[in-house]
């Protein structure tokens, strides 16, 4: 298959394909998306083959005005009302109780769906133009860092969708927090580009998944497969600043991990290391100060790629405190960090 690229104008082309039943990959402030109508259960099956996704994960529906979100929920509960008014459009996923209209493809047999409307004019005039909801993951393949710009889409994609619509690089370049407000409290699922403390701010009752100390499983079933990881192994650094960079030039004498290595740090470690002059040749990565919280996000996963295409074999990654954004970068570098040793 060709795998056509859309311009910006070209919006009403990609919704036809979509309403054929067809896969279109479009930017999101998030990530970029995969998508496919959410009302045609075949369009859907689509996407798992085309990722490679184990079917058993649901997808997020995502819509661009009321009307769509009154079609796929069965209730909206009054905590959702206040999130949605608080931060729609926005990197922010709500898990409802769904109605009928919803195929069992999206919500792989769950009674809940998925809903974002994201916060980007592309994304939402598709949607318009598609007249449905459009189901869409992360459109990479699965297992590989999500796709922050058309070009990682074509890297993984290309050949085996119909359609990328090309836009910019994603804004926020984590994807979208999830937070259940089906059940009697809403409950983080997924942390993402609106931080929990964000959350707290309009639901101060929310709770996170998984953090009762009862071993419950994740709420959000994509949490439990091989996520976010680049071919290089991504080696998470523990300790103070000092510890963290003591650790490269062990690494480096001790011949612990495969060189070459690379960095990746908020601008404050990256002036520390570049200050020490140890001698060891290392591509930085550098995440923006970490006083800039809302965007440290953004090229992560840019990174993990440009990483593999630059051949380095072992990327070092600052630990960040587990608040703001620094609970969701952890997060997605922990999977990454792990992914790396399963496969050892
Ligand atoms: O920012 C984002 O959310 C991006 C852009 C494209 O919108 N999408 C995205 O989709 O990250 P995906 O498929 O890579 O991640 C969706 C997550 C999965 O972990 C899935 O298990 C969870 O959402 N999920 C979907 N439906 C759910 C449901 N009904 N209940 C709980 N978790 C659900
Ligand atoms: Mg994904």
């Amino acid at each position: 298959m060709k795998t056509r690229r859309l311009t910006e104008d070209e919006t009403k082309t990609a919704a036809g394909i979509l309403r054929d039943g067809g896969l279109v990959a479009f930017p999101t402030e998030t990530v970029y998306g995969l998508g496919a109508d959410g009302l045609n259960p075949e369009a859907v099956m689509s996407i798992f083959a085309a990722k490679g996704r184990p079917s058993d994960n649901p997808l997020i529906l995502h819509i661009s005005d009321r009307r769509m979100l009154e079609r796929i929920v069965a209730e909206i509960p009054p905590v959702a009302e206040e999130l949605m008014q608080a931060f729609w459009p926005g990197p922010l996923t709500l898990v409802f109780r769904k109605s009928e209209a919803v195929p069992s493809e999206v919500s792989a047999g769950l009674a809940t769906v998925a809903v974002r409307m994201p916060d980007h004019e592309l994304a939402l005039r598709l949607i318009r133009e598609t007249g449905r909801p459009i189901a869409a993951p992360s459109a990479n393949r699965s297992g590989r860092p999500s796709p922050t710009s058309a070009d990682h889409v074509l890297q993984d994609l290309d050949g085996r969708i119909d359609a990328v619509l090309l836009g910019e690089p994603s804004e926020v370049g984590m994807e979208s927090t999830i937070v259940d407000v089906s059940g009697d409290k809403p409950c983080l699922l997924r942390p993402g580009g609106l931080t929990l403390e964000e959350v707290r701010r309009i639901a101060p009752e929310t709770t996170v998944a998984g953090s009762t100390g009862h071993g419950e499983a994740p709420r959000a079933p994509g949490m439990k497969y091989r996520h976010y990881a680049p071919d290089a192994e991504v080696v998470l650094l523990q300790g103070d600043l000092g510890q963290q960079l003591a650790f490269i030039d062990e690494a480096h004498r001790k011949g612990l991990h495969r060189e070459p290595f690379a960095l990746m740090a908020c601008q404050e470690m990256i002036d520390v290391w570049t200050g020490k002059e140890s001698g060891l040749e290392m591509t930085l990565f550098s995440l923006g100060s970490r006083h800039q919280d809302k965007t440290l996000g953004k090229n992560v996963y840019a990174y993990l790629r440009e990483a593999d295409q630059a051949g380095i074999r072992t990327v070092f990654v600052e630990s960040f405190k587990e608040e703001n954004m620094g609970r969701t970068i952890m997060n997605r570098l922990k999977k990454a960090a792990h992914a790396g040793k399963e496969s050892l």
